[in-house]
């Protein structure tokens, strides 16, 4: 039965716990993405960002797909049929999407539950933590159908895998599997379908109890400072570090304090009791 989704249906989200949980919601077309898809998930991730009720955003998919990539007959060929002007909206509205996850307030989360084809890596790499199902299945398919990964998807390829890895992931066309989406670096680790979501909800755990200005300017320093060299990362982190001293100037404060003259934490073994902020 084919199911015709409202622009509205195309995501859906639940927050829970601090966790924002959001899905691609197209599982009847392995939540490829649609130009509709892509408007909504805009939408959702203004509405998610800077709530207070939300530490960290999970993103996942309905269904046996995490997401098969662009939406080839949405996407590419009615947008085609539109022209230029079709064609540059479309893509700004998908990649549009992709670098605010790329900078969110919030630390984010892929948990790929299955499928994840082509331009699915650029959702994938603006997340700043990948887990995976062992059994979910990675490809760059791009090659498959007569194309080069765009959108992103080279860029992602070569940014997160060795050289020869990145050329035989886009040349040959094969998928690999969570296994080995985690020892070529794709994805942080990958683990038993069953266990996806209490791996993820425990790495989120963990996340929400440290200091969040911290967080925000550590997952920003670690993307910027990769195209940087050693002197120019060196001054943007102490930049970086003087500007969340404006936001936060006592969380670390507090940090120290907990340390040094309360002793009751070590920062070595865990974070220190943020109710002590000021
Ligand atoms: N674009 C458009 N439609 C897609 C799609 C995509 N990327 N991926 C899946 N669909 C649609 C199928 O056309 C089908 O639609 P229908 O029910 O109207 O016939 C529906 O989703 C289910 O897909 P199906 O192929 O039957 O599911 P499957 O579970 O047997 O296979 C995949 C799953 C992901 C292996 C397969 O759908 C596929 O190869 N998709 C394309 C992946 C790809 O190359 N993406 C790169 C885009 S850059």
């Amino acid at each position: 039965m084919t199911v015709e989704r409202t622009e509205e249906n195309t995501v859906a989200y639940t927050v829970e716990g601090g966790i924002a949980w959001v899905k691609f919601n197209r599982p009847e077309k392995r939540n490829c993405m649609s130009p509709k898809l892509n408007r909504q998930m805009m939408r959702v991730l203004d509405e998610l960002e800077y709530r207070d009720d939300v530490g960290v955003l999970v993103l996942t998919g309905e269904g046996s797909a995490w997401s098969a990539g662009m939406d080839l007959k949405e996407y590419f060929r009615e947008t085609e049929a539109e022209g230029l002007r079709g064609i540059r909206k479309s893509q700004s509205e998908a990649y549009g999407w992709w670098r605010r996850l790329r900078w969110y307030h919030k630390p984010t989360i892929a948990m790929v539950n299955g499928w994840c084809f082509g331009g699915g890596y650029g959702p994938l790499h603006s997340c700043d933590l990948a887990f995976a199902a062992e059994d979910a299945q990675f490809g760059l398919s791009e090659i498959n159908w007569g194309i080069l990964p765009g959108g992103g998807a080279t860029k992602v390829a070569t940014n997160l895998l060795s050289m020869r890895n990145a050329m035989y992931h886009a040349l040959m066309g094969e998928n690999i599997d969570g296994k080995t989406a985690a020892e070529w670096g794709l994805i942080n680790e990958a683990v038993p379908a069953a266990s996806l979501e209490a791996r993820v909800t425990e790495v989120a755990k963990v996340l929400l109890e440290k200091n969040p200005v911290a967080l925000k300017a550590t997952k920003d320093a670690v993307r910027r400072v990769m195209e940087m060299t050693y002197d120019n990362a060196e001054d943007y982190l102490i930049r970086a570090q003087e500007a969340a001293n404006f936001f936060d100037g006592e969380g670390r404060k507090e940090g120290i304090k907990q340390f040094i003259d309360d002793k009751t934490y070590k920062p070595g073994l865990g974070a220190y009791n943020r109710s002590g902020d000021a």
